[in-house]
């Protein structure tokens, strides 16, 4: 079947909150965007407890110490320059959203209420403040709803179902994307003045995971096979609160409202980790303790989990402000969370890193930050960066919108003064060579053929084991190697359905693809980076190392598909590194 074209002077990848701000600020331009999913079944609504903005509404509260809280809580590796746009952009984004129509949870005086989040405080480190602007525990969701209606009152031009698969680069410009529809198989090449990728997370790479199946770092991949570098991908979140062995999300909102961590002794261990902000110590430190006490044999009877308690809240605070994940305890594990403390363990939750950008949304590609023109990333895939080695919970929606925005109207100023690029000659010529592999079945003949669930499973259990809350040389060098071995059975990975309506055997291989590739920028960043700084834990390098680490890692695709290291230097504006203490 030949491929279909299509011409827009700017293309959106992905219609999560990064994806639809943009699209909204590109208003009055020939604008398309592409999406693996519907629209309102994008990550972004999986994200619960807040959207982080010194709103002031409960107590007082500035952008600085939200900032600084930023800062700290990346342990340092932030660009500071970017979180201070962060942080005083929040502000009118989350007013933005209220004027776009978000229900936002309301103070008795019918202001935006604010609860309590990791990590988020008052005065520099002195006490908890409420900064987290919610939605009940449905933040994300309402967002996204929110959002979403915008775009269709605005009559943006949606591609649903449509897979990525390659970016078009012609004489230095980007020039479009191909994709793939999964509805009926057909191939599509997207011709654009401008492209953001907008795509998400890769927390697939991992076995447990609060990340939706569709999260496979799709974007990331295909940018980095183009050539663009990603950033600081050693740097990877586990959120202290999934559900044990599901690793479905249990908002940081829960501990926000007074929920309460507790080991196998009955013990609240937090007291012995972060003495000031207890449960409500940033992700990275939580994650670790929960991790220390599992391996000391204090979980739950001894098991790999241990209890987030919710009982003393009541119903009614339980029901109202945290009706989701009532529903999620009470169907995935039969429990009630009113009567019953939660089974919890680390998931993977969060890529710190990603496509590298500048503050306008913009990718870089070299250690110098140059422009690679017409190409945009916003978002869980893109690196700004504003979570340097441990995100804040709350700054991901930030994010999303205020960068998803920025990215936007820079893109609506580049197609206004910049005609369409050339395309590369047959420009789906390499996509249809892939996916016909795919179908057929590798290169080695049947004999050879391999299965993609096996590999994929292989990838996300060796992640899990060894690249996760702690990691040690032997361990990433173990994990890279097997990487290594997976990328080559990959290429004689087999499918069943040799169909072409909603082919999700073919999809999920094309995923595969992309999570070997992303996983295997994670574990070799973990491995060269010798020193333990945010989520990034080295048991045989202890300590974070300011004089050889303070600094971004780029990992480059070498021509035969390894991976190159360079660096670039962090940007410090206020606050110098300190020890971290919580
Ligand atoms: O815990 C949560 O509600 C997650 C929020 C986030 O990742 O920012």
């Amino acid at each position: 079947m030949p491929a279909s074209y299509h011409q827009f002077e700017a293309v959106i990848v992905g219609a999560g909150g990064a994806g639809l701000m943009a699209a909204l600020n590109l208003q009055g331009r020939d604008v398309a965007v592409l999406s693996k999913l519907h629209p309102v079944r994008s990550h972004t609504g999986a994200a619960q407890g807040g959207i982080g903005a010194a709103l002031g509404n409960m107590e007082e509260d500035h952008w600085e110490w939200h900032m600084f809280d930023t800062v700290k809580g990346s342990d340092y590796l932030a660009d500071q320059d970017a979180v201070e746009i962060l942080a005083r952009e929040a502000i009118e984004t989350v007013l933005e959203l209220e004027h776009r129509g978000l229900p936002f949870s309301r103070t008795p005086d019918g202001k935006i209420a604010q609860r309590p989040f990791g990590g988020h405080t008052r005065e520099y480190g002195k006490a908890a403040v409420r900064r987290a602007c919610y939605a009940a525990d449905r933040t994300g969701h309402m967002i996204l709803q929110t959002l979403y209606q915008q775009c269709i009152r605005n009559q943006v031009k949606f591609f649903n179902e449509y897979l990525v698969l390659e970016l078009l680069v012609e004489g230095g410009r980007v020039a479009g994307v191909v994709a793939l529809s999964v509805a009926d198989g057909s191939l599509h090449v997207f011709h654009a003045k401008a492209v953001l990728f907008a795509t998400g997370g890769c927390g697939r790479i991992y076995q447990i995971t609060s990340n939706a199946h569709a999260l496979t770092g799709d974007g990331m991949a295909v940018a980095w096979r183009a050539g663009v570098p990603l950033e600081d991908m050693e740097f990877f979140q586990f959120h202290p609160t999934g559900i044990y062995k599901m690793g479905i999300l249990i908002t940081e909102g829960a501990r926000g409202e007074g929920g309460k961590l507790f080991n196998g002794r009955g013990e609240r261990f937090m007291e012995k980790y972060a003495p000031t902000l207890l449960d409500l110590a940033p992700r990275d430190i939580i994650s670790r303790a929960i991790y220390r006490e599992l391996r000391q044999g204090h979980g739950i009877e001894g098991k790999w989990y241990v209890h987030l308690d919710l009982r003393h809240l009541g119903r009614a605070v339980i029901e109202t402000k945290l009706p989701d994940i009532t529903d999620f305890v009470r169907t995935y594990l039969g429990i009630d969370p009113v009567e019953a403390p939660i089974p919890v363990q680390p998931t993977a939750h969060y890529a710190m890193g990603g496509i590298p950008t500048d503050v306008w949304g913009r990718v870089v590609f070299d250690e110098k930050n140059k422009v690679l023109p017409g190409f945009y990333a916003a978002g869980e895939c893109a690196c700004v960066s504003v979570h340097g080695a441990n995100r804040l919970g709350t700054n991901s929606l930030v994010d999303i919108l205020v960068f998803g925005r920025r990215a936007g109207r820079d893109m609506a100023r580049f197609v206004a003064e910049n005609d369409f690029p050339p395309l590369p000659r047959q420009p789906e010529e390499s996509a249809l060579r892939w996916l016909s592999r795919l179908r057929e079945g590798g290169n080695g003949g049947a004999a050879r053929r391999v299965s993609v669930g096996e590999l994929r499973d292989t990838l996300q259990g060796e992640m899990m084991d060894k690249a996760s809350v702690f990691r040690d040389g032997k361990l990433l060098t173990e994990v890279g190697e097997k990487l290594q071995e997976l990328k080559e059975r990959y290429q004689e990975a087999t499918i069943q359905d040799r169909g072409r309506v909603f082919n999700t055997d073919l999809v999920e291989a094309i995923e595969l693809g992309f999570l070997l590739d992303v996983a295997h920028t994670v574990a070799v960043g973990a491995l060269t980076r010798q020193e333990s700084r945010g989520a990034h834990s080295r048991e045989d390098f202890p300590q974070r190392d300011d004089k050889n680490w303070l600094k971004h890692s780029l990992a480059y695709r070498t021509p035969s598909g390894g991976i190159e290291l360079k660096y670039k230097p962090v940007t410090i504006t206020r606050f110098q590194p300190q020890e971290r203490k919580y």
